[in-house]
């Protein structure tokens, strides 16, 4: 049977910003021509001084670095404010949809947003937040979390957000790991009808961590929290007596813009680091070309502030473009499953942004809540954050989009700053699950094991092999790592960590990581990170964690736990480590199975043999593969016999 093959619908080639021939040109440009063709579009950003270099970047040992436009000088928060208020003082930045569909959304202007802005930026000067300092925020779907990002932005502080479904344990980890002195929070978040104590686990965390003087909470819900005199302070009370004029700071194009951490397959969550002139390039561009948003527009981006994708596609490249940006407070399916659309038509959205995750998750509810609703206004609609099955695919064009909208299948990483490899609305014909084709700048290759280059059709480990604009620059204090974890295994190229399939018509499919890094939900988790928290309760010898298919998650977790002598497992035993883990993690990481083992299968050397635990998980019992090197054959039997699921 001949592949699906959707193409340009007639409304969007038309008058698309980026056409079939547009990309086909430029996308060459941008790889023969590269410095002329970045030069000129580090034009859509306001400089106070101009770049006159591009790419400086060297992913060679001895010569190793990512940089972008080192002689530009310019400021994140005046290029996503103070540019946009000659022409749209009165245009809403932000729209903000409460958890509570009863609850009045809020309608922030540009105009406002820059004395909102100002002034956060001036609460947190008057803190003694300087230029470099890194500011964590630990904050719910509220615009203040924006107002946060822009105002650490505008003094050249370094944000570093940690999504509120983090522990304080998790939080801890990260406060110390940047050497970060103040905290903003709230009293509670709120999420599908309940609330989040994120005070309440600020004050845990800090408890935890020797560098944190301040405490900032934002009032969100008004739920009673402790204050601690001496480190606590109210926003609302700091804000009231600081002036709502904060002049952007100028920064150089390679300063830091902000940290964010995230799983790798070994050891502890990385502090990826992002800087200022080609991050917010990359954001704004990539924005502008794949969302092609025009004035009147509302663009929804249906993340969390707390991931890269609220970063660069709520936050700093809609507002850079001038764009309407809706920010929702909830979850998708609350109070019913027609929430999303239901928001859809109460502000008119054009573009949605979301994640196959959600999108499964509703349509398992039925039609029915979906075309109760109009959705006339969406004229594009995205995903992000794991592959997305062509069953999902098929239901969000056909029953979401009504077959009007293309859908762009954004592949990219925290890692990247944004998109790299996507389809254009006015450029691509769509294949369901396929992100099609690199975009301007990224020069995507498929290596084999030995890291030969493979041509044609075919399926390998996904590089790239040149630096782009928006790339991370090092893991936060320890540059050794960024070079060991990306650049280490094929020697000049920076290796993703996913498997990607190329078709004949050059098609890119991405298959999923190949290391052990699994995606739950959207989120990525190493499962080395779970395995940690799991030793560290008393009952545990050891453990192995590996991914297994998950009809909703995309990928469930799978633990194989052994205990130590004179702990007998048990469903009680069961479920307090699944507590344990999410104690220690965050919810993001509750394992969906967990098996009690004798034993884990190892080799003589004894390293775990996770082929096989992935297999058993994954219910593939039937081809194990070899299994005659392993130090103790029978333990097999024993973890096939026993199986959770
Ligand atoms: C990993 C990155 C991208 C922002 C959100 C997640 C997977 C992401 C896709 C896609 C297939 C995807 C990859 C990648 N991934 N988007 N469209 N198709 N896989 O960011 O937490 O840094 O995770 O998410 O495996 O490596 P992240």
């Amino acid at each position: 049977m001949a592949e699906d093959l959707y193409p340009v619908p007639e409304s969007w080639a038309a008058d698309a910003r980026v056409t079939a021939e547009g990309y086909a040109t430029d996308y060459a440009r941008s790889l023969d021509d590269a410095t002329r063709f970045w030069l000129e579009r580090a034009d859509s950003l306001e400089w106070v001084s101009k770049p006159t270099v591009a790419d400086e970047s060297s992913f060679e040992e001895a010569t190793f670095g990512v940089k972008w436009f080192a002689d530009g000088v310019l400021n994140v928060s005046a290029n996503c404010i103070d540019r946009h208020l000659a022409t749209r003082r009165d245009q809403i930045a932000i729209i903000w949809e409460p958890d509570s569909p009863a609850a009045d959304p809020r309608f922030i202007t540009f105009t406002e947003l820059h004395a909102e802005v100002c002034r956060f930026a001036n609460v947190l000067k008057a803190q003694g937040v300087r230029k470099d300092d890194r500011v964590t925020l630990y904050l719910p779907m509220i615009p203040e979390a924006a107002f946060a990002m822009l105002a650490c932005a505008r003094i050249g502080a370094v944000h570093s957000i940690v999504f509120g479904g983090f522990s304080p344990e998790a939080l801890a980890g990260r406060i110390t790991d940047c050497d970060s002195r103040i905290v903003v929070t709230v009293d509670e978040g709120r999420r599908g009808g309940k609330t989040v104590p994120l005070k309440a686990n600020v004050d845990a965390a800090a408890k935890l961590v020797t560098c944190l003087d301040t405490v900032i909470v934002v009032r969100a819900t008004g739920g009673g929290v402790e204050m601690q005199p001496g480190r606590d302070i109210w926003y609302d009370e700091a804000a009231a007596s600081v002036a709502a004029e904060c002049a952007p700071e100028p920064m150089n194009a390679e300063d830091p813009l902000f940290l964010l951490y995230t799983s790798g397959s070994t050891g502890k969550p990385k502090g990826v680091l992002h800087t200022t002139g080609g991050y917010l390039l990359w954001a704004s561009y990539t924005h502008a070309c794949v969302f092609d948003c025009r004035d009147g527009d509302t663009y929804w981006c249906a993340a969390d502030v707390g991931w890269v994708t609220g970063h660069s596609y709520i936050v700093y490249g809609p507002l850079a473009n001038g764009v309407t940006t809706l920010m929702y407070e909830g979850v998708p399916n609350w109070p019913s499953p027609a929430r999303m659309w239901q928001v859809v038509d109460r502000h008119k959205v054009t573009q949605l942004y979301t994640a196959p995750t959600a999108l499964r998750a509703l349509m398992k509810e039925g039609d029915d809540f979906v075309t109760g609703t109009s959705r006339a206004s969406l004229r594009l609609l995205g995903s992000v954050g794991e592959p997305i099955n062509p069953e999902a695919w098929r239901w969000y064009h056909d029953v979401v989009g009504e077959g009007r909208c293309p859908i762009v299948d954004t592949w990219w990483q925290t890692e990247t700053g944004g998109h790299m490899i996507t389809p254009l609305p006015g450029a691509t014909a769509l294949k369901p699950g396929s992100a099609a084709s690199p975009f301007f700048g990224v020069e995507p290759l498929l290596v084999d094991a030995e890291g030969k280059v493979l041509e044609g059709a075919t399926e390998g480990n996904l590089v790239i092999a040149r630096s782009w604009p928006g790339q991370m620059r090092t893991v936060w204090g320890d540059h050794e790592r960024f070079f060991q974890t990306y650049f280490s295994t094929y020697p000049g190229f920076y290796f993703t960590g996913d498997g990607a399939r190329r078709d004949a018509d050059g098609y890119w499919w991405i298959t999923g990581r190949v290391d052990d890094v699994i995606n739950v939900s959207g989120h990525r988790m190493g499962t080395a990170e779970v395995e940690s928290a799991l030793v560290l309760h008393r009952t545990v010898a050891e453990a192995a964690v590996v991914g297994f298919p998950h009809e909703i998650k995309g990928q469930g977790i799978y633990a194989y736990v052994t205990l130590n002598a004179g702990d007998p497992p048990s469903d009680a035993l069961r479920k307090e480590l699944v507590t344990w883990v999410r104690g220690e993690i965050g919810p993001i990481a509750t394992p969906d199975a967990i098996q009690f083992t004798p034993g884990l299968p190892k080799t003589r050397s004894g390293k775990i043999m996770r082929r096989i635990l992935r297999k058993i998980a994954e219910g593939d019992v039937s081809s194990l593969g070899d299994t005659s090197t392993l130090a103790d054959p029978s333990v097999v039997d024993d973890l096939v016999a026993n199986r959770v699921g």
